[in-house]
């Protein structure tokens, strides 16, 4: 399974380092073979080595150059970091990401052999509208989007269950997920409001292949504790 964290824009380098610690001792102690990603804020990018894959939750598609605010290639390789999150709900709605954007960057880091855990979801008015546009609104979202790529893993994160508490029912969760893995048999993560109480259920059910955890991951006991369920099915 694979178990990743979302840290957004919390933690500081020195949290972020207790943090991988922390976690790092969890999987040391208990030999869990579980994939475990965690994507730290910018700034707290370091050196790491140990089970735990630290990827970035951003940058853009260039070696370097005059891209104010953003983080290119040279930077990502200071760190060893050859792990990309792509088309976070974040980026497409509050950030304005375009899919045609979020393609050039797939492609420039896709070519550079990253892992790209790449994210698709429906807003809320689009679950509303019913199943069919629903689905058809989450395929614009693979347009462009190599799926057989080696290095990919998706995760599927409805955009009304990030943050709020709110998840679909784990029949749901089914569903989609299945739908989801005709397009791409690229290992499938589910993501929104997974939290201890709901990521045991979430893990055990058919077709998904991990989480993606944003707000409850910033504790690592809790965190840690989501990994164990893997460890245990
Ligand atoms: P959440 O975020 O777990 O806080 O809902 C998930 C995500 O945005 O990846």
């Amino acid at each position: 399974m694979i178990i990743a964290a979302n840290l957004k824009t919390n933690l500081t380098r020195q949290e972020t380092d207790k943090y991988l610690e922390d976690l790092e001792e969890y999987l040391n102690k208990t030999k869990s073979t579980q994939e475990v990603l965690v994507f730290p804020a910018m700034t707290s990018l370091n050196h790491h080595s140990g089970k735990v894959i630290v990827g970035v939750q951003n940058a853009y598609p260039t070696k370097n150059g005059a891209f104010t605010g953003e983080i290119g290639l040279d930077q990502l390789n200071e760190f060893g970091v050859k792990t990309i999150l792509i088309g976070h709900s974040e980026r497409r709605h509050v950030l304005g990401e375009t899919q045609e954007s979020l393609v050039n960057k797939f492609n420039f880091y896709k070519d550079l052999g990253f892992k790209i855990v790449y994210c698709v979801g429906e807003p809320l008015e689009k679950r509303e509208a019913g199943k069919e546009a629903m689905m058809r609104y989450i395929s614009t979202q693979y347009e462009g989007i190599d799926t057989t790529y080696e290095n990919l893993i998706i995760a599927y994160e409805p955009v009304w269950a990030i943050g709020t508490g709110l998840t679909p029912t784990v029949e749901d969760i089914q569903t989609i997920h299945s739908d989801l893995k005709e397009k791409s048999l690229a290992p499938l993560l589910y993501g929104g409001s997974v939290k201890v109480s709901n990521a045991k259920e979430v893990l055990a059910l058919e077709n998904v292949d991990g989480i993606l955890v944003g707000g409850a991951a910033l504790n690592v006991k809790d965190f840690s504790d989501m990994v164990s369920f893997a460890d245990d099915l």
